[in-house]
């Protein structure tokens, strides 16, 4: 249970409030590169509580920037590229990347004027067929190249979801809640098969980037040695995972990113992973995308599906569950942990400190390999896939 000013801290996220500021030291993933073309250069988007306008110049370079134009608030998102720049369908000013306004048409003495204005803009990143902005103060930090993003021999492709309709924060905590997965993915969980009572121990341990979740189940086979499910919630807002294929032996290593929209609403992307050896997909190429909708024709979730399975329960929860009357048991420690541990980040970006698994960008690794582990579908240990960048 969380007092109502302890739900307020860590579910709204707009701008100026403490779960904001900490949700923007992180490099977000926006969009998938594949989103953007040449016919269809501009994008909107609304992140953390803001309305942006994601653009592909004509260079190739990506703008993030506010939706409505400096100078009398008209979508940009009507505008044109040019360059690296995006121009404003009503009066034409003109702004790069950076958001400095560097045309002004119809006015005589632009050095002056321009200087004056700011258009909030963030930078963009492109890697593993997403595109990630950073929205938090100067400068920006490495951004992690998770392994998912980075592998090179292997299959990659991203799967966009329907927005939910709740706040981020019980995306998050079914990630650190692994009781869930009997009752709620009973019907298509690889464990209903050869599970036929509950056991199993869970440790939550927190590392650099986050939290590791380990789940300790039953020998498959009498006489055999527990099997351990370890994969790392990614603070504070991916969750890495793996599974098979349905109807195959085939790993999906997965990344699964909850953006929030505003306090609201909630976007998941997640970018899956498949090794082959034969095959070779660059950490900067784009990569296909398919969309998934949680609900049926009749509008009920297609229960059917896990990830719609995971939809219900979250929406059902309330647009922003009150958890001041909810009843927390011994099962729950995983999200304490993790209300803890945001809580703990929140007050330290207040106190000018930086959040966890946030380094410089002189730091950035080339790839940042975690440690899965999935018994029961023979991942022992880190697969070792070939050719890591
Ligand atoms: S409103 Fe954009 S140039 Fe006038
Ligand atoms: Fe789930």
């Amino acid at each position: 249970m969380l007092s109502r000013e302890d739900n307020e801290l860590m579910t709204c996220i707009g701008p100026g409030t403490p779960a904001g500021a900490l949700l923007r030291r992180y490099w977000q993933p926006i969009a998938a590169a594949t989103e953007l073309t040449d016919e269809k250069p501009i994008m909107t988007l609304r992140i953390l509580g803001e309305d942006l306008v994601l653009y592909k110049g004509t260079d190739g370079s990506y703008g993030l920037v506010a939706e409505q134009c400096a100078h009398r608030f008209a979508s940009l998102s009507y505008g044109r590229v040019e360059g690296n720049c995006i121009r404003c369908p009503y009066h034409g000013w003109k702004y790069d990347a950076e958001g400095h306004c560097v045309e002004m048409p119809a006015e005589p003495n632009v050095t002056a004027f321009a200087d004056k204005v700011v258009q909030t803009a963030y930078p963009v990143r492109h890697l593993g067929g997403m595109l990630f902005a950073y929205m938090g103060p100067a400068p920006a930090p490495a951004l992690p190249k998770w392994d998912v993003l980075a592998w090179r021999h292997g299959r990659r492709w991203i799967r966009k979801f329907a927005v939910l309709n709740c706040n981020w924060l019980q995306c998050m905590e079914n990630s650190v809640d692994p009781s869930h997965l009997y009752w709620l993915h009973g019907s298509s969980a690889h464990l209903a098969k050869v599970m036929d009572h509950y056991d199993e121990q869970h440790d939550f341990i927190t590392f650099d980037y986050g939290i590791m979740k380990r789940r300790t189940t039953a020998a498959a086979k009498p006489g055999g040695r527990p099997m351990i499910d370890q994969h790392p919630l990614l603070f504070p807002n991916i969750l890495r995972h793996v599974a098979t294929a349905k109807g195959s032996r085939a790993r999906r290593h997965n990344l699964q990113c909850r953006i929030p929209v505003d306090d609201t609403h909630t976007q998941i992307y997640i970018v899956n992973f498949q090794p082959d050896s034969a095959v070779v997909t660059a950490p900067d190429a784009e990569v296909p995308m398919e969309h998934f909708n949680f609900r049926d024709d009749t509008g009920r979730f297609r229960m059917d599906q896990v990830p719609a399975q995971d939809a219900m329960a979250w929406e059902t929860q309330g647009a922003v569950m009150d958890r001041t009357r909810e009843r927390l048991g011994a099962a729950d420690r995983g999200i304490v942990t993790y209300r803890r541990l945001l809580k703990q980040q929140i007050e330290l970006v207040q106190a000018g400190g930086t959040p966890l698994g946030v380094v410089a960008a002189e730091a950035e690794k080339p790839i940042i390999e975690l440690e899965v582990i999935n018994e029961r579908i023979g991942l022992e240990r880190p697969e070792k896939v070939r050719g890591a960048a």
